[in-house]
């Protein structure tokens, strides 16, 4: 068996290991979300990132397939990694609740509150109905991760890419809604999102750096296999809907895309490649194709707090236990 050489990253894992913890939502002010607006535009975002951010212990599992697992450096990585996505997902669950959304309605304690982890049926139904669980889901990657000795590149752009992309959409979120709350809880999921970025972005360019083998796969692979963060989980309208309302609305969507695929070609291996703008240009061609597709010939309407039916739920207090703020 060949002995790894050491991989040298650009990335400060014993900081990030120690002061890794929940995000820190002290400040926001709960009481205070249903009174500004969020259009149906927005609610739709905060349904897709509520699913996907939950969704990752799922895309942990797979990613533990492969040989990354041998990797004492990612397993640490990625512990950490996993507890602080679900705390994102819990945060898009306490926001949309605090609005007065919350679909399917969740059973509740006696004192009003919701119990943790929330959305439980929701997201039982929706990994039951992706398969998870029969196992067939894992093949590919297994059998990629034996295929290719620079596999663990591919996973780690992939997740740079993924990392990237999340934290881009919160940006565009904050762009297109005008709720006060809703900024502060994005900012603070934003900054948990540039350290997995970091991560994930020095682990591949310290393989690619090092292997024209691996640059060939990883380039490869973002070519012909990538699909947008969700996609696979979401249908293909749904992400199309989520890339049109945050990054088609006009030049500065334009602008944030593009400064995504700008970094992802900065890596070596990867000049020229615009995953990115590519998906949204077919996002387009696919609405302008069909009337009616994702949502995006019509104005978003407003969805008040008050009239889509459901009253807000108490005030989440987990929020408030979080110790001091990390100084990363
Ligand atoms: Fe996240
Ligand atoms: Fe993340």
């Amino acid at each position: 068996m060949l002995v790894a050489r050491p991989t040298i990253i650009e990335f400060d894992l014993d900081r990030y290991l120690r002061n890794s913890k929940k995000v820190d939502l002290r400040g926001i002010d709960w009481g205070a979300v249903p009174d500004h607006v969020l259009s149906d535009g927005d609610v739709m975002c905060l349904h897709y990132m509520m699913d996907i951010e939950a969704h990752t212990v799922i895309y942990l599992r797979d990613l533990l397939a492969t040989r990354v697992a041998a990797d004492p450096q990612i397993t640490a990585f990625l512990s950490c990694w996993v507890y602080e996505e679900l705390w994102h997902g819990e945060a898009f669950s306490d926001f949309l609740r605090a609005y007065g959304i919350e679909v399917p309605a969740e059973p509740k304690l006696p004192d009003g509150s919701t119990p943790i982890p929330t959305r439980h049926n929701r997201w039982r139904d929706l990994r039951v109905r992706l398969g998870v669980g029969n196992g067939l889901g894992l093949l590919p990657t297994m059998l990629g991760s034996m295929a290719a000795r620079d596999f663990a590149a591919i996973h780690m752009m992939w997740g740079a890419v993924n990392e990237l992309t999340t934290l881009t959409a919160y940006h565009a979120l904050i762009r297109r809604s005008d709720h006060p709350e809703l900024h502060k809880l994005l900012r603070r999921v934003i900054r948990d999102e540039r350290r997995h970025f970091a991560f994930y972005r020095a682990q591949a360019k310290a393989r690619m750096g090092r292997s024209r083998a691996a640059q060939h796969i990883v380039r490869w692979a973002l070519s012909r296999l990538w699909t947008p963060v969700g996609a696979g989980v979401k249908t293909e309208e749904e992400v199309d809907a989520l890339a049109i309302y945050l990054f088609g609305d006009g030049p500065e969507g334009r602008e944030q895309i593009g400064e995504i695929d700008r970094t992802i070609a900065d890596v070596p291996g990867l000049e020229g490649l615009m995953l990115l703008e590519d998906y949204l240009d077919a996002a387009l061609e696919r609405a302008a194709a069909r009337p009616g597709w994702a949502g995006a010939a019509t104005t978003p309407a407003v969805t008040a707090a008050h009239t889509n039916g459901h009253s807000p739920s108490p005030i989440p207090a987990h929020w408030a236990a979080v110790g001091s703020a990390r100084d990363d």
